[in-house]
């Protein structure tokens, strides 16, 4: 099995996010809450258009949801599905990750 390290656990705030680079899939966002940790494609499933408000920053205030500035556009934490906005429905796609020695890595 080949991982490949995104970002230290240490690094992301709780609740927090940021964006990784990825040589297959294109630029990653990071959601870390607590000692869990997803992973999904920094491409929105109704525009193709990246969703940091901020480079790096993907969370709404709340630190409940991956937000959307340009639309509002609320993405679940857990499993990327929109559950308000033009996408609602839809869903981000998810990237398996773990955290190994401190790591936050792409699993695969
Ligand atoms: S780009 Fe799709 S919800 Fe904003």
């Amino acid at each position: 099995m080949s991982d490949r390290r995104l970002v230290r656990l240490a690094e992301l705030e709780d609740p927090g996010s940021c964006s990784a680079p990825d040589d297959e899939l294109g630029e990653l966002i990071v959601v870390r809450r607590g000692g869990a940790v997803w992973a999904y494609r920094n491409v929105c499933p109704h525009t193709g258009a990246p969703l940091d408000w901020q480079p790096g920053r993907f969370l709404s205030v709340d630190g409940l949801h991956i937000l959307c500035a340009l639309h509002g556009a609320l993405f679940r934490i857990e499993d990327g599905s929109c559950l308000y906005g033009p996408c609602r429905g839809e869903a981000l796609q998810a990237v398996p990750v773990s955290v190994r020695e401190g790591w936050v890595c792409r699993e695969g």
